[in-house]
């Protein structure tokens, strides 16, 4: 059997990381969420009080830094210099920086030197901007997950709403319009569908459907029939 990359990437709020956990799940693949590291380096920067337009020492910090994605339980846990901050990340605080961090040179080169070495050896689920791009061109399957940008704003209250947050729909469209502004017109390896990339606007799609349309195309490839 093949050991597949498969790439998923999108716009902010587009269910990438759901579908790509579940579709590891049923794959026996590994996860790999690729904003929480961004997000984790983010709230190193924001912790040590640099201002985010300081680029150089944004990029001096990177080079100190530790990142690394570790499952347990289950679980995909984010670990920033040995110390757990897996819910530290989603803070909206961490949500409205995490463009500008991670639009820096030498931020993008360390994460994808370790995306790539988690890639290797194939059986990989990851989802970001810039793996069907960047991190892995050549990846087996590639996937460029969207909606309409108030689905994925009514998706984000839902969720909020479960952790007891409460947030205009119209303030959550426009935080995640402005967000993929910034990630789309960064210079380096901005988000962009890639030529090969198979479009999933999910706007009327369940999860269920989702996971279900991309495992039947990794099954096409592996030309597994279970
Ligand atoms: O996916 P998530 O919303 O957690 O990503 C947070 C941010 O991290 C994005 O808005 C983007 O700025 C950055 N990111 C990136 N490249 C990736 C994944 C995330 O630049 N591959």
């Amino acid at each position: 059997l093949k050991k597949l990359v498969i790439a998923i990437d999108g716009p902010a709020a587009s269910g990438k990381s759901t579908t790509a956990r579940l579709i590891a799940e049923r794959l026996g693949y590994l996860f790999v969420d690729t904003g929480a590291m961004y997000r984790a380096m983010t709230f190193k920067v924001l912790e040590q009080q640099l201002p985010l337009d300081d680029v150089e020492a944004i990029a001096r910090l990177a080079e100190r830094t530790e990142i690394q994605l570790r499952h347990q339980n289950n679980q995909l846990r984010v670990f920033l210099d040995g110390r757990d901050v897996t819910s530290e990340i989603r803070s909206p605080r961490v949500t409205r920086a995490v463009s500008a961090v991670s639009s820096i040179k030498q931020v993008r080169e360390m994460m994808v030197r370790e995306q790539r070495r988690m890639g290797e050896k194939g059986r990989i689920v990851l989802e970001g901007r810039d793996i069907g791009t960047e991190v892995f061109p050549d990846a087996n399957l590639k996937v460029y997950m969207t909606a309409e940008v108030f689905e994925r704003a009514r998706r984000r209250q839902k969720d909020l709403q479960q952790q007891g947050i409460g947030v205009p729909v119209d303030e959550l469209a426009r935080e995640i319009a402005d967000r993929d502004r910034k990630d789309s017109e960064r210079e380096v390896s901005p988000l962009r569908q890639a030529p090969d990339a198979i479009v999933l606007d999910t706007s009327n799609m369940t999860i269920d459907e989702q996971v279900e349309t991309i495992v039947r195309k990794v099954r096409s490839l592996t030309g597994s029939v279970s």
